[in-house]
């Protein structure tokens, strides 16, 4: 038994953030951010919004696509580095928004990889018979851990989500899974602070070393579509669509050209959401599937590198 992508669904906030409006908040300008990054714009949620909302919204897409309700739904999980709160977990407040009674449902908590590994995680719950159907969310609102007077990282994030719905199939489906992390990196990317004693305890923002971000992601993003197109007997250039991590245009087009892959066969969404974490690969796997670009019986690669690090890939046939 395999498990397949059914359905995908996303949501982005309605307010947009130019580069333009960034010039007048910080010392930068349109063409440092456009030409270090590929960004032009991203999208920035209300005040009052959370990421179960934006999570609830792609998933109604994604069910909607999927031609499934909310009670056909027997797991949720959850990526996201943004939860409404400490606990519950953002799985759980989705569940009762979706108004499901009872399923397991819970969070991944793996950065820019989070889409990765909860894909991956769901997987493994249905392509073994323990769930049907399972909804798989990456959802963020990075303007709430973003300290909006450093140039550095505030040009880089934006919120959203994307969603997708996994059935079980005898066809596949997904091929393969690969999942890494390291965490003896975990200071070059980090939002360092914590709650405690009824405070908010060190650097609440984001803190990121990004030269060596980028050379970390080109390294192990080509080593990861290495290894799962070996795996399965294939070469890069067997690979139809590739989905990467939206983090910046650089690394984006650095993996491709170190994969022999052309630039129009990979999807690119960084320049209008910029980076969304783990929301960026579904955003930009529904965007090409519901354009009409994805067909069925292609060979579709999913790949991030986020904060941990953490790195992985999902290879699947759609
Ligand atoms: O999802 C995973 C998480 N993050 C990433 O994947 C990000 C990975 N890293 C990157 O995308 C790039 O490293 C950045 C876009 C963050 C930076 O690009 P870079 O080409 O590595 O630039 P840099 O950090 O080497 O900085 C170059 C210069 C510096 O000035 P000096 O020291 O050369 O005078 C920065 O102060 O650019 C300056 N700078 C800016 N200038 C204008 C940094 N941010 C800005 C800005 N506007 N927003």
């Amino acid at each position: 038994m395999y498990s397949k992508i059914i359905g995908t669904g996303s949501y982005l906030p309605e307010k947009i953030l130019t580069n333009r409006d960034l010039e007048s908040m910080v010392n930068t300008s349109d063409e440092w951010i456009r030409t270090r990054t590929g960004i032009t714009q991203r999208h920035i949620a209300s005040e009052d919004q959370v990421a179960s909302d934006l999570a609830l919204y792609a998933s109604q897409k994604a069910m909607e696509a999927a031609g499934l309700s909310s009670k056909d739904i027997d797991l949720i999980i959850v990526a996201t580095t943004t939860p409404d709160m400490v606990f519950p977990s953002t799985a759980c407040i989705l569940q009762n928004k979706l108004g499901i009674e009872n399923c397991p449902a819970f969070d991944v908590q793996a950065v820019c990889s989070g889409f990765v590994y909860a894909l991956a995680t769901a997987d493994m719950f249905v392509s073994s018979g323990k769930c049907r159907n399972a909804l798989v969310v990456g959802t963020e609102i990075y303007s709430k851990i973003i300290d909006w007077n450093d140039r550095s990282t505030c040009v880089l994030f934006g919120d959203g989500a994307g969603a997708v719905v996994l059935t079980q199939s005898d066809q596949p489906g997904i091929l393969s899974t690969h999942l890494h992390a390291s965490g003896s990196y975990s200071d070059v990317l980090s939002v360092p602070g914590s709650i405690s004693g009824g405070k908010v305890q060190g650097n609440p923002y984001i803190n990121m070393e990004g030269s060596t971000v980028f050379k970390f992601a080109v390294k192990v993003l080509e080593e990861v579509v290495q290894e799962a197109v070996s795996k399965n007997n294939l070469q890069p250039s067997d690979i139809d669509w590739l989905i990467p991590h939206q983090a910046n245009i650089r690394i984006i087009q650095s993996t491709a050209k170190k994969l022999g892959i052309p630039m129009d066969k990979v999807v690119i969404a960084v320049d209008k959401h910029g980076n969304t974490s783990a929301a960026s690969i579904p955003l930009a796997l529904d965007i090409a599937v519901r354009d009409g670009r994805i067909h069925s019986g292609q060979l579709v690669l999913l790949e991030g590198v986020g904060g941990g690090f953490t790195w992985g890939a999902v290879l699947l046939r759609w």
